[in-house]
């Protein structure tokens, strides 16, 4: 882990990481499109992650996920043609296997296609229904979701949702409830009730964990009684973050996944599962869950600088802010560089 030093006034500028090379952000699994929005299309899709220009597509039901260029001219492959367990280049036709390697020319059909003509190739799992990819060997598993696959819960997944904002902010903006009295007011909050008692936060080997974090709502059983409820969040990574939302019989988790086209550009993924209301339509649920995140959104888009400051004397930081002042203390302390302020 190292820290950029400041006392280099009289050297030349240090070299800045790239961002989009960070190791921790390289290594980890990100959520690049939703199972069933792939379903109508046999064709290849584009993907952006971390400012690469990628393709998804299914080889008789394999995920491949590749470069999105052909090693002949250059042509964007997500413009080709799927056919069985192979994608024809849009260009001269040459026909890829589901490793990525070019297996016929069609400009020299009796020509053994040269061993260089093969397209690079990325880790793809599918999970809770998203597909997730990883550029480099996976440092880590797909992060947890236990009530996903739990049967007494309903899991309901949301479309993707782009946003012109930094994935860390948006992670932080899911920690945040004092946000929630003004922002969703009348859904998750109540401005005549904004108080935010103090809560325990601690990093922990899975990441950030903060307990008990108890916030008014206006009506939070649908018995139009409000009172206070108590959730947990977890930062399990440095884009994916789970909240717990538990009563005596009522529970929800959602896990928020941010997938980084770059540091100004993020689609947002919400996992929700529930243990009840299972007699209602999913849409209704699906609706209620994306009014509160089109609140959010424009908050992200215009939040200066993009980039986390993880600097603590960087803006202003109170209790009621602890999960957030935790996340970029974990954030620092992992040495992460995308995303971030250091
Ligand atoms: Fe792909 Fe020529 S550019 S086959
Ligand atoms: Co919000």
């Amino acid at each position: 882990m190292s820290e950029r030093s400041s006392d280099s006034i009289s050297q030349a500028p240090t070299a800045t990481v790239d961002p989009m090379q960070d190791p921790l952000i390289r290594g980890d699994w990100h959520a690049v499109a939703r199972r069933q929005d792939l379903e109508t299309t046999p064709q290849p899709v584009p993907i952006r992650l971390l400012e690469e220009d990628l393709l998804l597509w299914n080889a008789e039901g394999e995920w491949c996920c590749w470069a999105d260029r052909c090693v002949h001219r250059g042509t964007a492959l997500s413009l080709g043609t799927v056919k069985e367990s192979t994608l024809i280049c849009p260009y001269h036709g040459w026909v890829f296997d589901a490793q990525g390697r070019c297996i016929h020319i069609p400009a020299h059909p009796e020509q053994t296609p040269p061993r260089r003509a093969c397209i690079p190739t990325y880790a793809v799992q599918e999970r809770y229904g998203l597909i997730w990819v990883c550029l480099t060997e996976p440092q880590q598993q797909i992060p947890p979701f236990p009530e996903w696959g739990d049967p007494s819960f309903r899991p309901l997944s949301s479309r993707g949702y782009r946003v012109r904002a930094c994935g860390t902010r948006a992670i932080e903006n899911f920690l945040d409830v004092s946000h929630f009295p003004f922002v969703h007011e009348g859904i998750l909050g109540d401005p005549a009730h904004a108080g935010i008692p103090d809560y325990p936060v601690q990093i922990t080997p899975e990441g950030v964990l903060a307990e008990n974090v108890q916030v008014y709502q206006p009506d939070p059983y649908g018995t139009g009684v409000g009172e206070r409820v108590s959730y947990t969040y977890r930062a399990l990574r440095p884009l994916t973050a789970y909240l717990r939302k538990d009563s005596a019989e009522q529970c929800v988790a959602i896990l928020l996944t941010v997938t980084p086209h770059s540091e100004q550009e993020s689609t947002l993924w919400m996992l929700m599962a529930m243990n009840y209301a299972h007699d209602t339509p999913a849409q209704e649920l699906l609706d209620w869950q994306e009014a509160i995140v089109l609140q959010d959104i424009p908050i992200l888009e215009s939040q200066r600088p993009v980039q986390l400051p993880l600097d603590p004397q960087q803006e202003l930081h109170l209790a009621s802010d602890q999960s957030a002042i935790v996340y970029r203390r974990w954030l620092k302390a992992l040495g992460l560089r995308f995303g971030v302020l250091p």
